[in-house]
């Protein structure tokens, strides 16, 4: 036997009659007589076996016989081109050994929504969750890369916290000893702290929303990449996410054509994703929408219906600036031309997918700051320490979350956000 080697790198270097040596799983089979045909799957790619009687032990033919779906296998083989192969090749077995036998499966083609994601530990072996998985980690490095050039210092902030950064509707509450925590929303307060260190900073955590609401864009776990910045203003903060974003789609581009392809995104769909991208005021886009017919006016906020209106049409991502200071979190900073706004900005991915990073510069006036906490009767004492950041040497600064999820949504084109990430958890599932 031959070292095992990648179903890719077997067809890369495909030369009929050369041997190689696979491993696997089974992704369908049939036999007819004394001949089985099974595709094989690993990570990198799929390539058509056919064991035949007289070509390998009897013992093993059996074995292929009776093998379903999903066993694991070890093949050794020829390879030879054959046009009607899925792959273009196929390997003649001359050794077929099961590892794993494998139970009938039960995801069968055409399955409800429900029982797929009943048997998501299994349904993730599928070629599409695959590609999903390979593009989304290509969207994660891309960003490192990204931050590492930019020199941004990847920090880690807790998960466990005290503080609601977004609000105290979305949050999970839990029982920290004999005291209240909840389960951070956002890392940004953390984020500010630490930039008195580091100037420029950023964390990749899991964020948490108990949002009850059923949406195609709302998980209540999502990975969470937060950013902040000392000595840089709302619009130095949308070059950085210009520059991040664009790097992200640009590595995805690069690495992963092909699971792009297969999951039905044309990546020249992508290519125009480059700074800089389109920058709009709220009250512009409100005005665009009451045009429109939407029943909004300035004090609304935007959801998804109106973010599709707006960007249905787009090819790049669109900044929507200048919220009204209501409708936006207390640490957003006034806007001194128009102070019924805040220095913000929501980036929307364009073909309608929506909000996929929400920032801003940060109020550093400690008085605005308390004011806003008790008009929202937000108890001070738990923000002392994030008020002390004001006290000793505050400094300009901004930052931004971005949605890996809503990114890789709106990158592989998929339906659901469910689908981005490999065990979703929504407001009807934490299993598996
Ligand atoms: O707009 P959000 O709520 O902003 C913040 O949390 C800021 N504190 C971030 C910061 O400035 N450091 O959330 C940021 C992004 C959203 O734009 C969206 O992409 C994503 O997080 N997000 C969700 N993704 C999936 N499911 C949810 N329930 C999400 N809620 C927010
Ligand atoms: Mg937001």
């Amino acid at each position: 036997m031959s070292a095992p080697k990648s179903i890719k790198h077997v067809l890369a270097s495909a030369r009929t009659g050369e041997e190689a040596t696979i491993r696997g799983w089974i992704y369908r089979t049939r036999s007819s007589g004394a001949i089985v045909f099974a595709v094989v799957r690993d990570s990198s790619g799929i390539i058509q076996v056919t064991a035949k009687k007289g070509n390998l032990p009897d013992a093993d033919l059996g074995a292929a016989k009776s093998a379903a779906i999903e066993s694991s296998v070890i093949v050794t083989g020829k390879i030879f081109e054959d046009k009607r192969a899925p792959s273009g090749y196929e390997m003649r077995a001359s050794s077929f050994q099961v590892i794993g036998a494998a139970s009938p499966f039960p995801i069968t083609e055409y399955q409800s929504e429900e029982l797929l994601l009943d048997n998501r530990h299994l349904w993730i072996r599928s070629r599409e969750q695959t590609a999903v998985m390979k593009v989304k980690a290509s969207i994660m490095d891309g960003a490192r890369q990204w931050l590492k050039q930019n020199d941004f210092v990847e920090v880690t902030p807790p998960i466990l916290t005290q503080n609601a950064c977004e609000g105290g509707v979305t949050l999970f509450k839990l029982k920290y000893f004999d005291r209240e925590a909840f389960l951070s929303q956002s890392a940004q307060m953390y984020l500010e702290a630490l930039i008195f260190s580091l100037d420029r900073v950023y964390s990749l955590t899991p964020s948490f929303r108990a949002e009850k609401s059923r949406t195609t864009r709302h998980l209540t776990e999502y990975w969470h990449l937060e950013l902040e910045e000392a000595w840089v203003d709302n619009s130095g903060n949308m070059e950085i996410q210009e520059g991040l974003v664009s790097a992200m789609v640009e590595n995805a581009l690069r690495e992963r054509r092909e699971e792009l392809t297969l999951l039905g995104r044309d990546p020249d769909d992508l290519k125009e994703v480059r700074p800089p991208f389109t920058r709009r005021s709220y009250s512009d886009v409100i005005g665009e929408l009451k045009a429109k017919g939407h029943d909004v006016e300035f004090g609304c906020d935007l959801g998804a219906v109106e973010e599709r209106a707006v960007t249905a049409d787009e090819k790049v991502p669109m900044f929507v600036t200048n919220f009204p200071k209501e409708i936006k979190a207390f640490y957003m900073k006034e806007d001194e031309v128009d102070p019924r706004t805040v220095k913000c900005a929501d980036l929307l991915a364009p073909e309608g997918y929506g909000e996929i990073i929400g920032g801003s510069e940060r109020e550093t006036d400690v008085n605005k700051l308390i004011e806003r906490l008790n008009n929202l009767n937000i108890p001070i004492e738990a923000y002392e320490w994030y008020l002390d950041l004001r006290r000793f040497g505050s400094v300009p600064h901004s930052g931004f979350g971005l949605g890996i999820e809503r990114v890789v949504r709106w990158v592989c084109k998929l339906e659901h956000i469910r689908d981005a990430i490999p065990f979703p958890r929504t407001v009807a599932r934490v299993y598996p």
